[in-house]
């Protein structure tokens, strides 16, 4: 099936290239990026602390060897990504932006190894109906879920990671980043922000403790889970400076990276 391309509405994907510094977007993205910036000036760098931790999953996946990996709501395969640190491995990428996926299937073109489907995470059955036609009977496979699971309500990612877990074989190593507000936050300020941030770029966002993001992941066991800073040490991409006028209150929230186990 021809995959569509709607340029005329913004497209997180897209709008996550445009302020990583990609040219993988068009003006409807760059508007609402923009708008995005505006109300909360903090959100390049969010974009570039996950793409950080990404990096550090596929330095440590190459030392543990890890030689199959599924990738889930990857972006494009740029910029230190899971092909560039585990360049002998069997990956299948996937995102429902279908700009993404087929400007990704251009830039895996001469990796054969390495696959790009166009899947709703929303819908887990096709994903793992693409999984299992791409890995057939092989395991382990690794899993990343880095700077996506944000996206999923409660009920959404219930499924998605129940059905991670029957697809997949005991010692599986997950990855994932969320977000969380950790105690004295200005809960009220943050949730105004995150319901504007809705409106204007229509795009959902939900917050989870690590606890309770132990109890959604479940049957999968959350083994690790530290603030990225805390595994990136100097290595954290620095804070925006403030805008005047502009009150920021997401930079109160927390950026967890967390490593699983089926
Ligand atoms: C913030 S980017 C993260 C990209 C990459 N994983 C990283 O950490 O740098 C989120 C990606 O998830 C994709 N995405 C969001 N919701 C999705 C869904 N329901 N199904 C599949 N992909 C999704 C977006 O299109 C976007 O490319």
């Amino acid at each position: 099936m021809p995959l569509t391309i709607d340029i005329t509405r913004p497209h997180i994907g897209r709008i996550y290239d445009y302020v990583l510094g990609g040219t993988q977007n068009y003006e409807s993205d760059r508007r609402a990026a923009d708008a995005m910036v505006a109300l909360m000036p903090s959100y390049p760098r969010w974009a570039r602390v996950n793409r950080s931790f990404l990096d550090h999953v596929g330095k440590r996946w190459a030392k543990e060897g890890v030689t199959r990996m599924l990738d889930l709501g990857s972006g494009l395969p740029t910029q230190g990504h899971f092909n560039e640190h585990l360049p002998d491995a069997k990956i299948l990428f996937t995102d429902f932006d279908p700009l993404t996926v087929a400007q990704a299937q251009q830039l895996l073109a001469y990796s054969p190894e390495m696959a790009y489907a166009n899947i709703d995470l929303k819908e887990p059955d096709a994903l793992i109906a693409q999984a299992a036609a791409y890995f057939g009977a092989e395991r382990p496979i690794a899993v990343g879920a880095i700077g996506v699971v944000y996206f999923l309500d409660d009920a959404e990612l219930q499924r998605l990671m129940q059905g991670l877990h029957a697809f997949s074989s005991p010692g599986t190593k997950l990855a994932l980043s969320f977000h969380y507000m950790p105690p004295g936050c200005d809960t009220a300020a943050i949730d105004r922000v995150i319901a504007e941030g809705q409106k204007r770029a229509q795009i959902n966002f939900y917050l989870r403790t690590p606890e309770r993001m132990s109890e959604l992941i479940r049957p999968w066991r959350l083994t690790e889970h530290r603030p990225i800073q805390d595994w990136l040490g100097q290595e954290t991409p620095v804070a925006a400076p403030p805008v005047a006028g502009v009150e920021d209150p997401l930079q109160q929230l927390t950026l967890v990276g967390a490593f699983a186990e089926h």
